[in-house]
Formats: C-alpha cells, structure tokens, sequence
C-alpha cells in the first residue's frame, strides 16, 4: 500500500535522523528529483539545507526564473549562481560534443566546489538518487545525481560529503506524486529530462551567446505549443536543435542566407531506444510558421524523423 503522505513522512524522520544538527548541500538541476528533493529536505530540516543552483547560461527560456518561483516560497534556501561567464569562456571555439561536455562538468564542479566552501562547512551532500540509478548505472537520462549529469568523477577529496539520498528505493513516477504533495508546480513536475550540459549539445559546433539565444527562443516556441496543443505529456522528450547549416530562403523581395533549426520528439520508455513522436503536421505547420516569424535568424525548419537507434535522442 503505497500512500504518499505516509512516505513523505516517512522520509522526513529518515533524514533527521540520519542528518542531526548538521548541514546539507544540494545541487539543484531544475529537475523533477532535485526539485522534490529541495522541497522534502526544506520540510525536514528548513535552514540546515542549503539548496546550490548554478545558471551556466546553457538553461532555457525563463528556467531559472520558474526554479526559482517554485522552491523560494517554499521555503527552501536556495543560493542562485551566475556563472554564465566563466561558462562561456570555458567553451569559446569548442566544437568537439565530449570536449563541450567535460568543460561542463568542470566547471561545474569548479562552482559548486566554491560555493560548497564559501556557504560551509558542510556535513552532507543529498543526491536525487532513484532506485533504478541504484540497481543500474544511470543511462543518463537526467538523474539528479552530479556524475551522471554533468559527466564527471565527483568532488575533490577535501569535500567528500556523506551521502544523503532518500530517494534510493523510489521510482520517478513516485517521486512525482511526493512532488505534487509538497507543491512543485506541475510544469516543473511532469517537465521532460533536460542533460546537464543543457543547450549546449543542442547548439551544434562552437556555441555563442547570440547562437544560444536564437536556440532559446526556437526550443521556447516549440515547447510552448507542444503544451499549448496537449501534446507535451505524450512525448517522452522534445528538443530543438540549432545547425551550422546555412540556406538560401526568400523574404519579401529579398534572398535570405540564414540557419535551419531542427525539432525532435521522442517517445521512449527507457531512452536506450526511441522512436520519433508522430505529431500531427498541422501542428508542425504551426511550429514552423511560428518560427520563421518570431526568430528571424532562422529560414528553414525540419523535424528529425528518425528512431534511435541509429540517432541517439541529442543531436551532439
Ligand atoms: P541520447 O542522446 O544518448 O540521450 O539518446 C539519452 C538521454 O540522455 C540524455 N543525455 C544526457 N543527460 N548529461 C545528461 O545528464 C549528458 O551529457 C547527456 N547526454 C544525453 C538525453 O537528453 C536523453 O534524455
């Protein structure tokens, strides 16, 4: 008999038990499990949890704004980094997809470390750990957990933390009904996985501020109408992709040189396999259209009607 109320409170004695009086460090993704897990350590221990975001300029349209919205009046303490800077200077003229993804993970390791000393001394470290991440190797498919999502060893040994992971015996979909009890807003509750190195694997080749933003405002559009069309819970993920590729278009009297944009929807039960959502073509009629007016750096849109394998769901 699965009752949410009685886990949650469960959980809570769980973690005072393990915690005490000390202090607790969480990387917030703006993910589900992080999320979730930010709201349950805000009930159980309220100021003992220092909750770290770090906006690495890679997020999309008004995340950290809505991650923000959502966990500050709930009373969790949660520290905002900007270290778009740092970010991008770290990647400027990197195009190699594994390069990009190691200089995400160290430097993003590189942040969380110096917040973890400018806000400690901490005594633990909570991971958003799910019990298939435990009985696997997590596929990557947007775990909470620091290594998996950002491609890295883990934290210096002068920071080693004991783990406080509550989440270890849960399933996501139960993650998501503790979610709805402790009052994550549903967008950020039912949200898709997003990587860790965010837009930057979606931006292909070197990225740039202004590629970003072209990127933003496409990825916004099309996330927006698939929510607005009903048909965002039915995918499993869905994703625009901006290309190097130039194309010659028209506008008006005028020839355009300018960059195509790629949409993808998948649905997947394990994203170890995928197949290419089949969206109604008058909803992608109204992507496309809604693109090229709204986003003038882009002249051609086309939708990835490809299975994985062979395409993996990420175009980088
Ligand atoms: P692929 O592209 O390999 O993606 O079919 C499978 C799932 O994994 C996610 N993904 C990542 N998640 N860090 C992450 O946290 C990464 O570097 C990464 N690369 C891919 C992808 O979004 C999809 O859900």
């Amino acid at each position: 008999d699965w009752n949410a109320e009685h886990i949650i409170e469960e959980l809570i004695d769980g973690v005072r038990a393990q915690v005490g009086d000390g202090r607790v460090l969480l990387a917030i993704s703006g993910g589900v499990d992080s999320s979730t897990l930010g709201l349950l350590l805000a009930r159980a221990i309220g100021e003992k949890l220092t909750a770290v975001f770090i906006d690495h300029g890679l997020l999309r349209l008004g995340e950290r704004e809505q991650v923000e919205a959502a966990l500050k009046p709930l009373g969790v303490n949660l520290i905002t980094v900007d270290a778009r800077t740092e970010f991008m200077a770290a990647l400027d003229g990197v195009s190699d997809p594994e390069e990009k993804r190691k200089i995400i993970g160290r430097e993003f390791i590189r942040a969380f470390e110096r917040e973890a000393r400018t806000h400690g001394p901490f005594d633990f470290l909570a991971q958003g750990t799910l019990y298939p991440d435990v009985i696997e190797s997590a596929g990557g498919e947007g775990a909470a957990n620091i290594k998996s999502h950002h491609n890295v060893g883990g934290l210096p040994d002068d920071l080693q933390f004991k783990l406080v992971e509550p989440f270890r015996t849960l399933f996501k979909d139960e993650v998501r009904a503790l979610a709805a009890l402790l009052g994550l807003p549903e967008h950020i509750r039912m949200r898709h996985p997003f990587p860790g190195p965010g837009l930057a694997i979606r931006c292909l080749g070197a990225i740039s501020e202004d590629r970003l933003d072209i990127l933003r405002r496409v990825d916004d559009i099309f996330i927006s109408g698939l929510r607005e069309f009903g048909l965002y819970d039915g995918c499993s993920q869905a994703l625009a992709i901006l290309t190097p590729i130039q194309s010659v278009g028209v506008m008006g009297d005028e020839r355009t040189y300018s960059y195509t944009a790629a949409l993808r929807a998948v649905t997947t039960d394990d994203f170890m396999t995928a197949e290419w959502a089949r969206l109604p073509y008058e909803f992608l009629a109204t992507m496309s259209n809604r693109i090229v007016n709204q986003v003038h750096e882009i002249n051609r849109v086309v939708y990835d009607i490809t299975g994985k394998p062979p395409a993996t769901i990420e175009w980088e």
